[in-house]
């Protein structure tokens, strides 16, 4: 039985007291609700160690957005993983859009694959490593041949000992920050599709694995989505930014 979770995803937002003000509205209310999902906060990584002091001792992990793929060394700029573990951190996302597409980045399969595999030595973060494609590869129809290439090329060399260690997101990168939510059909389509996929790499373990849903989820739509068989939770922007919303979508699991 997967466990569901719910991810804010809160990217480049917020100043340090409004992180620590959310983060602290959010604590309040799940201490006395004690959900039935796992719940992460992803703040700017600037932020980590002031919203982990906040959530230290209750159900909210957190987070950082981006790590770098080396241990350490001369990589002006970059974050490792010690770092981000020294400072609160037990998730890590790797290869969201956003880094993927985003000009001035263009994180491709290879480097994406030597953070996740940097993340799995180290062993303390669980990476969420995100797939999706693009609107033209969806109306090309190759959303799972991008799906197969992403999950494959970023798993290169990827053992795993428990289902526990790793979590995929899956973004359609067309309904990211668009309001443009995948139906959910499409969603199970594609959650299908990579369920499949690492079932292959992993036998059992792949049964098991979390497959987030990411792009556009509100507080409206968020039930229906997770009540898919293949959606193990969400991963989510712009409804991560109020307290209201995201305990709305926690709630929805
Ligand atoms: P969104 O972002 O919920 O604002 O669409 C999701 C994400 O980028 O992870």
């Amino acid at each position: 039985m997967r466990r569901k979770l719910v991810a804010a995803n809160w990217k480049m937002n917020l100043t340090r007291a409004g992180s620590v003000d959310l983060v602290a509205a959010l604590r309040k209310q799940l201490d006395a609700e004690a959900p039935r999902c796992d719940v992460v906060v992803c703040p700017p990584t600037v932020y980590l160690e002031a919203v982990a002091a906040v959530a230290s001792g209750s159900c909210i992990g957190v987070g950082a957005q981006n790590v770098f793929g080396e241990p350490k060394g001369a990589f002006t700029g970059e974050v490792s993983v010690e770092m981000l573990s020294d400072i609160g951190s037990s998730y890590v996302i790797i290869g969201h859009s956003e880094r993927r597409h985003t000009i001035g980045h263009h994180e491709d399969d290879a480097m994406l694959n030597a953070k996740v595999r940097a993340v799995l030595s180290d062993g303390r973060l669980v990476p969420i490593h995100c797939v999706g494609e693009t609107l033209g590869e969806r109306k090309e129809s190759r959303t799972e041949r991008v799906l197969t290439y992403q999950i494959r090329a970023g798993l290169i060399d990827v053992q795993l000992q428990s289902s526990q260690g790793i979590v995929i997101a899956y973004e359609p990168v067309w309904a990211i920050g668009t309001g443009q939510t995948a139906t959910p059909e499409q969603a199970q389509a594609a959650h299908m599709h990579i369920r499949k996929e690492l079932r292959a790499l992993y036998g059992r373990i792949g049964d098991e694995i979390r497959i987030l849903y990411g792009g556009s989820v509100t507080p409206e739509n968020a039930a229906t989505l997770f009540a898919q068989p293949d959606v193990d939770g969400g991963l989510i922007g712009g409804a991560s930014l109020k307290a209201d919303s995201f305990l709305a979508i926690v709630r929805a699991t």
